[in-house]
């Protein structure tokens, strides 16, 4: 497929391609306009006939042709080569779906009947819905299913004579001959569907009984965990419609707010929120809440979306639940006009942290996270403009607040982000073996290393490339101590004396005393 994709691009030529959309302008032997991608004032937008590539000195963005109309359109590459190839009449030769991954979709979906045909048999099934407050019609547009001891799914799917390509989604696994064992048995079931409505896999529920809360299907080539939202097709249109999504942690809270009507709610398969995820979103919605459960772990999901979403170009709006409490709970509690109301009046996230830095409230970590934010911003002027309001609150002088989002910008934005200094390695190592308490926002990490650092202190390793799990070291304890050393945050001293930050600082701290704690600003001055 690849080589078709190759050929595709042989034959287009980047300035017909982009003189299609804008209007580009020659300098010498290169092209250059006003960049699409962001509000650009002076032309920073280049095209080079000679590599056949676009790249913006603006916001980064660069790439081929192909990818130039896949970022113009916001489709993906594939649909973009297709349409390419359509309107240039070059014939692609990729790989129709008619093959076998259609197949297993069909069958998927027939299992998924199957499994929803059972749920009416089972009372435990039926009684536990009624318990969280599910109702039939509910349990019904999602298709809601139980599965049966296995000997019935296996002859279901023997009857359909798709027992052998059913295999290869994992969700069943051969025992022997003619046993088999359902990954989902005597739970309740999910079905999950990709944005085009094709059903992909499940997720299953724990009723009573030993295991894990929850089992998902394996990774397949159907299944990918990083692409998929549970609920995103069922709202597709209410998300079109509101251009906006509320992402939520679990299925369940999905389920019971798409019930109560707000139909544009999403959550991942358990999975952290990723570059992936806000892509995808990227192409519905403009604005995204983010309505996580009122506890640590909800807090810290918040911080790690955020920055994916932002740099989609999606604006993001926290939403905070009470202590302890899930969306669900809230509902229950408050009725869903306080739950419409607390999403209509939450802030956008640096509106927010503004407020918090005028109320005095945690001054020092809302600018940390301000600049943080700010630098996954795609739109340069507005982040500029929220940085000059910022600076004028906290009197810290622009040109630090700026180099900070500068230099972090400087990694780029996609594409090579994957790459981890040796540095971070062993940090990541280090913090997956040893387990130490550590406070990651003393540390200048790449957004990747900060990414894999959070999963690995939640826990989750399956998203943890295995090279940094199995890291060679000699001496961890002392490699780790070195990591950190070279990645705290000091602000160099020249910086601090010349530019008045400390001062700036003591200032803040002075005009909104109590609102940081004294061991906070030691990590101000670089202290221990
Ligand atoms: P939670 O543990 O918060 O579950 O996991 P929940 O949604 O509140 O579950 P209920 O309300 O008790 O049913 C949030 C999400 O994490 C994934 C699931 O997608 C779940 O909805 N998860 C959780 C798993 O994949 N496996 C698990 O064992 C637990
Ligand atoms: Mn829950």
């Amino acid at each position: 497929m690849s080589s078709d994709i190759d050929e595709l691009r042989r034959e287009l030529d980047i300035v017909d391609v982009v003189s299609d959309y804008i209007h580009l302008e020659r300098v010498g032997t290169n092209f250059r306009a006003n960049c699409p991608f962001h509000p650009d004032r002076t032309p920073s937008f280049y095209v080079s006939p000679s590599r056949q590539i676009f790249k913006c000195f603006g916001c980064g963005v660069g790439g081929d042709a192909i990818k130039f109309v896949s970022l113009y359109e916001n489709i993906s590459y594939i649909e973009a080569a297709k349409q390419l190839a359509r309107r240039y009449g070059i014939r692609l030769k990729i790989k129709d779906e008619s093959g076998e991954k259609a197949k297993i979709h069909q069958i998927l979906e027939r299992v998924a009947e199957f499994y929803h045909s059972k749920l009416k048999e089972n009372r435990e099934a039926l009684e536990y819905l009624k318990e969280r407050g599910i109702e039939g019609i509910t349990a019904k547009k999602f298709m809601l299913g139980f599965s049966p001891p296995t000997k019935e799914l296996a002859e279901f799917l023997r009857k359909e004579g798709a027992l052998e390509i059913y295999e290869k989604t994992g969700n069943i696994t051969r025992l022997d001959e003619s046993k088999f064992r359902d990954l989902f048995r005597n739970r309740l079931v999910i079905p999950i569907r990709d944005p085009r409505g094709r059903f992909v896999g499940f997720g299953g529920r724990l009723l009573g009984g030993e295991g894990p809360k929850y089992v998902n299907s394996p990774e397949s080539e159907v299944f990918k965990k990083r692409e998929l939202l549970f609920g995103l097709y069922e709202g597709l249109n209410y998300l079109r419609d509101l251009k906006s999504a509320v992402l939520v942690e679990g299925y369940f809270d999905v389920i019971s707010l798409h019930q109560e009507g707000f139909r544009n709610a999403v959550a991942t398969l358990g999975t952290s929120f990723g570059k992936e995820h806000a892509q995808i979103l990227s192409r519905f919605v403009s604005r995204v809440y983010l309505l996580f459960d009122g506890d640590e772990a909800g807090r810290k999901a918040m911080r790690l979306a955020t920055p994916h979403l932002l740099s989609a170009g999606i604006d993001v709006y926290p939403v905070f639940l009470p202590d302890g409490m899930d969306p669900h709970d809230f509902i229950s509690r408050e009725g869903k006009k306080a739950l419409k109301a607390l999403i209509e009046n939450s802030s956008e996230v640096f509106q927010l942290l503004l407020e918090r830095v005028k109320k005095g409230e945690k001054v020092e970590e809302a600018v940390r996270d301000f600049t943080y934010f700010a630098s996954f911003m795609k739109d340069e002027i507005r982040s500029f403009a929220l940085l000059s309001e910022l600076s004028k609150l906290t009197k810290i002088p622009l040109d630090i607040l700026s180099s900070k989002v500068y230099r972090r910008r400087e990694e780029p934005p996609s594409g090579e982000e994957d790459r981890l200094s040796f540095t971070e390695r062993v940090f990541l190592k280090g913090l997956f073996e040893l387990r130490p308490e550590i406070d990651l926002d003393q540390l200048n990490l790449s957004h990747r290393a900060r990414e894999l650092a959070q999963m690995i202190l939640r826990e989750e390793y399956y998203d943890v490339p295995e090279d940094i799990l199995n890291l060679r070291t000699t001496d961890i304890e002392a490699e780790f101590e070195g990591a950190l050393e070279r990645l705290r945050i000091d602000i160099p001293r020249e910086e601090l004396e010349t530019a008045g930050l400390r001062e700036s600082v003591r200032e803040m701290i002075r005009s909104h005393k109590g609102g940081i704690k004294p061991s906070a600003l030691r990590r101000w001055r670089g202290g221990a």
